[in-house]
């Protein structure tokens, strides 16, 4: 049994009176430690397939199994839950809530459901991780694309999830920092944590353990 897995997974879209599977019968298996990467042009499915994979958005076909079990199927409440314990998402864009602190947009979702702990410490930590642990007091305007980026990531993992799924996580930083957060996110599958990103294909090349290519809904291994 994987961690999450992805059966013949769909998602049929309608526009202009046409119907398409923006992403189509996909099928996937992520294990602990595995750090895959999905790469693709513009429009090919992606962030359509990992918005399933994480439980916020429904499939029209197939499933999610998240530990054996079918995440659309549970109550909201439930999937919320599930979510927020033992999934980490970096969405594609800008993500953080303009009225907190760097620190406290990192600390919320240990907060969304009742926890005990030094939640500021370990927050803090995780920004050093990422590299802005000089900005954790300061507001999401007066960071630059590819701080918010990296804020976001720390917030992602705040509560110790078992699978960390990114969109475009790299996407506006330079080649260095990219390579310093492709270097976290494989210190992250060595300890155990599985890792699902989109990225681009010049990133996968040292890094991830496995490549895809989504094609117009439909993935397959990728060959380096
Ligand atoms: N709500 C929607 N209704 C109709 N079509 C949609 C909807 N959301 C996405 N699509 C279409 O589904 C396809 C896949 O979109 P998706 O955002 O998954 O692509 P992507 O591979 O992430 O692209 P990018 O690299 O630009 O982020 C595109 O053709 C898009 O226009
Ligand atoms: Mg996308």
């Amino acid at each position: 049994m994987g961690l999450l897995e992805f059966k013949e997974l769909t998602k049929e879209y309608r526009r202009g009176g046409r119907a398409f599977n923006a992403v189509n019968r996909v099928s996937l298996s992520v294990e602990p430690g595995d750090f895959i990467s999905i790469i693709g042009r513009s429009g090919s499915g992606k962030t359509t397939l990992l918005n399933m994979g994480a439980g916020l958005l429904k499939p029209t076909g197939g499933a999610v199994l998240f530990e054996g079990h079918d995440i659309h199927r549970l109550k909201d409440k439930e999937i919320s839950f599930l979510r927020n314990e033992k999934i980490g998402y970096v969405p594609q864009g800008q993500s953080l809530l303009s009225n907190f602190t760097v620190l406290d947009n990192v600390c919320i979702p240990w907060f969304l459901f009742k926890r005990e702990g030094d939640v500021e410490g370990r927050a803090f930590i995780l920004l050093e991780k990422v590299g802005i642990g000089h900005l954790a007091a300061s507001y999401p305007k007066e960071l630059s694309g590819g701080e918010m980026r990296r804020a976001s990531i720390a917030r992602s993992l705040i509560n110790r999830p078992r699978i960390l799924i990114a969109d475009e996580p790299t996407g506006d930083l330079d080649a260095e920092t990219t390579a310093e957060i492709m270097r976290l996110f494989s210190r992250i599958a060595e300890e155990g944590t599985a890792v699902l990103i989109v990225t681009h294909e010049l990133d996968t090349l040292e890094y991830g353990n496995k490549t895809y290519l989504m094609d117009a809904g439909n993935l397959s291994p990728h060959a380096a």
